[in-house]
């Protein structure tokens, strides 16, 4: 891990389509790591990646990028994981997830064989199944098996609440938890700006609680995938930004609060899955999954997105 490591910092990451590749773009300009190791199973594609970021080195600090293979991620203190395959016409989702299922059967045992110390980091969806599928093929901790969960739902909330109230999305603490999807929690009862009350945060500039907006800001949040992909075919850029802002925390050990997924060992009576909460990322991976003082009806339905995925899970584990 990032502590124990010695040598250079390397990271690997699997899948260098859209969201892998944006990801190494975003992370290149950090300067975390000194080596990052591409993959995929179109090798040309990871070649590719590699040339064109290569040559914005001159531009950013030196880094050793490269397209290789399996045994190179030896010592890799992070590995993200984004390959994926995409829904085909007539496809249901099951017969994607079944798909994807299919791929990640493939990667991790390769991950594990060459890198068993490191932490693994999914974005392939649907995030929260790869994850717990994750887990159980890896045979890895469970405080190194993270799933960038709601990270990305929480950014959009976030993004879109600072629009609305005209405020730096940094000063809005808001959470989604949950499942990654259709089934995700806004946490309305702790939103927040700058420690005031989203109920409370009467603002100059007019924009007092208006209950209908901000269920539509939640509503816009929670189908924001559709609303991109519907126009340019796939989201890329801010899950690309967020890897790197988990990746950043875990390398630099900043004990960091995230709306990442992981596993469940009885938070709010649910175990068995993982999904997202507010959790602290350092070092070590998964630190510890908060509890937060949520509202009876915040409660069930985080335990109905749980039982969800549960269901979705058991159905995937018996057809494949
Ligand atoms: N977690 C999130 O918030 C979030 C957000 C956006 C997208 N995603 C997911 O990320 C995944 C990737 O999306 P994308 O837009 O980059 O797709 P993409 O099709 O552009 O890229 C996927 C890449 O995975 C590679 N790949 C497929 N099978 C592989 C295997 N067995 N080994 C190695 N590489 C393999 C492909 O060659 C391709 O380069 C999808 O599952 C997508 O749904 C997650």
């Amino acid at each position: 891990m990032a502590e124990e490591h010695e040598g250079p910092t390397k990271i690997g990451l699997i899948g260098t389509g859209m969201v892998g590749a944006s990801f190494a773009y975003a992370f290149m300009q950090q300067g975390h790591a000194s080596e990052m190791v591409l993959i995929d199973s179109n090798h040309g594609r990871a070649e590719a990646e590699a040339m064109d970021l290569n040559h914005g080195l001159p531009f950013v600090r030196p880094m050793r990028i490269w397209a290789g293979d399996y045994a190179d991620l030896k010592g890799a203190a992070v590995t993200v994981v984004t390959a994926g395959a995409a829904q085909k016409p007539g496809e249901t989702r099951l017969q994607l997830l079944e798909r994807n299922v299919a791929i990640l059967r493939a990667i991790i045992p390769e991950i594990v064989r060459h890198n068993p110390d490191g932490i693994i980091l999914v974005a392939s969806n649907p995030v929260d199944l790869m994850t717990y599928l994750t887990l159980q093929i890896s045979g890895l901790p469970p405080s190194r098996v993270i799933g960038s969960g709601t990270i990305l739902d929480t950014a959009r909330f976030r993004s879109l609440l600072g629009e609305h109230y005209t405020v730096d999305p940094r000063s809005v603490h808001a959470y989604i938890v949950g499942e990654h999807g259709d089934s995700e929690v806004p946490l309305w009862s702790l939103a927040n700006i700058g420690g005031v009350p989203l109920k409370q945060f009467h603002s100059s500039r007019g924009t007092n609680y208006d209950a209908a907006a901000l269920q539509g800001i939640f509503e816009r949040t929670r189908d924001a995938a559709y609303a991109i992909i519907e126009r340019k075919g796939a989201t890329y850029y801010a899950i690309g930004l967020g890897l790197v802002t988990i990746v950043e925390a875990i390398l630099r050990n900043q004990h960091t609060v995230m709306t990442v997924s992981s596993l469940m060992t009885g938070q709010y009576g649910i175990q068995d899955i993982a999904i997202s909460l507010p959790t602290i990322v350092g070092a070590q991976g998964i630190e510890e999954v908060l509890l937060l003082p949520l509202s009876a009806d915040e409660e069930d339905a985080f335990r109905r997105s749980a039982t969800t995925l549960q269901e979705r899970f058991t159905a995937v584990s018996t057809t494949s």
